[in-house]
């Protein structure tokens, strides 16, 4: 059986994204412990320039030539492994590719009664993991508290956000656009928005939070980091779940000028990846789940079709053109 795949030609140095090529291989023999996947849906996530990026990291970077990794969700046609049989469907690290051989090891059968396919790579999967673990276990919202979260018309965020005004915090939302903002305020209802594109964000956050901050779950770092941290309250949580805006060009870094307010107002921060909680999967499965069956947190998802159009998929992530979860369709 042949396969078609996305490999990197090179490591992400911060000058381009061009580091895919496609290419035509006959699927390897199924070795014990291995499974023979259909991959239905890719999830398209800003991790993925961290992993082609040579630096350390919490996992190793993909080499040049491999195909590229991401999470997704896909049938089992053929299976050597005791956990899996043919036709189950199972989520985890596969390849970018529309058939693979991949261990079982890295994988976990979903159920498509409960939820779609495409649900366990965003909602119901690592994206809504995240925004529930950082912000519950990290973020610890009270009622009557001020949260900022970043990209929060995102997929991690908007999860985030949501969960902070389910714990009767008053939520304020940073977003790019009118359309986003706008996403923020009728459909979330969060409290109050900042359009970090068309404003500046240390006066907004003056408008928006006249109390200070007491939660700030960061998903962007960079000069929203900086300018939220002016701004923290005494004994305020930080939750560093990403820094987007640093991506491109991990060299040229840089720190947040008002770093000894984590001094200066006794702040924790914390940073955190989905290893961290693999163990608690099902704690916050089974929340999001009736979170998203009574309505309670509203999910979205923006879908882009076929393999060919990954690179510039992952492009969107980095310019902002995502509504939502951003997910890969494979098959056209
Ligand atoms: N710790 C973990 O385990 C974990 C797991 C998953 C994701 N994450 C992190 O969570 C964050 C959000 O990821 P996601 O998957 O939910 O993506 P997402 O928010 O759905 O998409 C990324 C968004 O980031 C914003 N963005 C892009 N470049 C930016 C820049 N230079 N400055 C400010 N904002 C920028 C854009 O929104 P705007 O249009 O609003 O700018 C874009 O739509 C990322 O930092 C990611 O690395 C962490």
């Amino acid at each position: 059986m042949q396969a078609t795949q996305i490999r990197t030609t090179g490591f992400h140095d911060g000058t381009t994204d061009d580091i895919f090529e496609t290419t035509h291989t006959p699927l390897a023999d199924l070795k014990e412990g291995e499974v023979k996947l259909r991959t239905d849906w890719i999830s398209i996530d800003p991790a993925m320039r961290g992993w082609t990026t040579n630096k350390r990291s919490y996992m190793p970077p993909v080499q040049p030539g491999d195909v590229m990794r991401c999470f997704g969700v896909a049938e089992v046609l053929e299976s050597r492994a005791d956990k899996f049989t043919q036709g189950d469907w199972v989520t985890g690290f596969m390849g970018v590719q529309d058939f693979g051989v991949v261990g079982a090891k890295m994988l976990r059968k979903v159920d498509l009664n409960l939820a779609e396919a495409k649900d366990y790579l965003a909602g119901l999967g690592m994206t809504g993991f995240t925004g529930y673990f950082g912000m519950t276990d990290i973020g610890q919202p009270q009622a009557g508290e001020t949260v900022v979260v970043s990209a929060a018309s995102g997929a991690v965020g908007s999860i985030a956000a949501q969960i902070a005004k389910l714990a009767g915090a008053r939520v304020i939302g940073i977003a790019g656009g009118p359309e986003k903002c706008g996403y923020l305020l009728e459909t979330l209802k969060l409290d109050g928005v900042i359009d970090y594109k068309n404003e500046a964000i240390p006066a907004a956050l003056k408008r928006e939070c006249p109390k200070g901050i007491d939660v700030y779950f960061d998903n962007v770092g960079g000069d929203t980091l900086d300018a939220v941290m002016g701004r923290m309250n005494y004994q305020g949580r930080i939750v560093v779940c990403g820094s987007v805006s640093q991506y491109g060009d991990f060299a040229n870094a840089t720190g947040p000028a008002n770093f000894m307010t984590v001094v200066t107002h006794s702040l924790k921060i914390q940073g955190f990846t989905m290893k961290d909680y693999m163990h608690r999967v099902p704690e916050a499965f089974s929340y999001l789940l009736k979170a998203k069956r009574t309505g309670d947190i509203i999910f979205r998802e923006h879908v882009v079709t076929g393999l060919d159009n990954f690179q510039s998929a992952l492009k969107m992530i980095f310019t902002g053109q995502n509504h939502g979860k951003l997910l890969l369709k494979v098959k056209k």
